[in-house]
């Protein structure tokens, strides 16, 4: 019988939808994720993996899986936890899930642009700290967006969402990518592709879209954001490791920067301490597509890519390295 892991819950649902194709499944259902021991002894056997990102998919965990191995469907748009390179050489075929969790993790996004410039999270603290306030004219004022401009970086599926709602504010949309953002939503958001560092030299917003590579590693770091503008805002919701946290940390310390929302970190689920003390800054954690009709349509892709490699179709998802 061929057997598919699970390595975190899933909902029941997308289960069932492995079950029903008459593949063994096993799924690991403790409170904790796996710690790497576990994880590499839960795979051993399996002929499909369903991976989530904070499993890292390398030579080793090829290894201890063992040959029969021949999909692992990640249930996440981005694919830095995978070594595609390493499961190309082995014959796996590596999956993400992408077109279903763009508008989602845009929302996610664009609200925490919000609570930051409207200084949401200092507000709530405040009053769950019981300390004293009172409506004042002067107090606790934030920043407008509209009439800003809103830097992305990455102006893919999830960055053209963010751009929609920014312009819907109106914002104007500025961006950075290795490929304009598609039409027709360039021309109606009119969005205006510029380099990268006069975007981030320019923008009163600067936003991550990214995936995480090796060539966006740090592509925020110290040395662009000092060339940030004073009272500018840093958004991300793509990878930590984007973004030098320890250098926006500085700068958000200083004051040169007004605040930054973040939902991911360099070392997740580790938060540098220097953010930990900020009033400036909104921590998530790493919520962008965390909704039941989001995490249900990823999971379910996730399974139809892992089905169709066992029954010797091509995967609608397939990675290439
Ligand atoms: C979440 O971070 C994802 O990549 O889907
Ligand atoms: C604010 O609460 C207002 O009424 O202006």
């Amino acid at each position: 019988m061929t057997r598919i892991c699970v390595t975190d819950a899933i909902p029941e649902p997308s289960i069932a939808r492995l079950r029903a194709s008459g593949h063994e499944v096993i799924v690991h259902d403790g409170p904790q994720p796996p710690d790497r021991a576990e994880l590499l002894t839960l795979v051993e056997g399996a002929d499909a993996v369903l991976t989530v990102l904070s499993d890292r998919v390398d030579a080793e965990f090829l290894e201890a899986a063992g040959p029969r191995l021949k999909v692992v469907a990640n249930i996440a748009a981005g694919h830095d936890n995978i070594d595609l390179a390493a499961c190309a050489a082995r014959g796996v075929v590596a999956t993400n899930t992408p077109g279903v969790l763009f508008d989602a993790t845009a929302d996610l996004a664009f609200g925490l642009l919000l609570a930051v410039t409207r200084r949401l999270g200092e507000g709530e603290r405040l009053i769950r700290a019981g300390r004293p306030w009172r409506y004042r004219t002067t107090f606790l004022l934030g920043h407008s967006i509209e009439g800003k401009t809103i830097g992305l970086i990455g102006a893919g599926q999830i960055g053209t969402a963010m751009a929609r709602r920014c312009r819907a504010f109106r914002m104007s949309i500025a961006y950075a990518a290795e490929h304009p953002m598609r039409e027709p939503a360039r021309t109606e958001l009119d969005a205006v592709g510029m380099p990268l560092d006069e975007l981030v030299a320019s923008c009163d917003v600067i936003s991550l879209h990214c995936p995480l590579t090796e060539g966006t590693r740090h592509i925020l770091d110290a040395g662009r954001i000092a060339t940030m503008r004073p009272g500018a805002y840093v958004i991300n919701t793509a990878r930590g490791a984007c973004i030098d946290e320890h250098a926006l940390a500085q700068a958000l310390a200083s004051g040169r920067l007004a605040g930054a929302a973040l939902d991911v970190y360099e070392n997740e689920p580790e938060i540098d301490p220097a953010l930990l003390g900020l009033e400036n800054v909104v921590l998530a954690p790493h919520l962008g597509s965390a909704n039941v009709e989001t995490r249900t349509a990823m999971c379910d892709l996730a399974a139809e890519n892992a089905l169709a490699v066992l029954a010797g179709r091509p995967a609608p998802n397939a990675l290439r390295p």
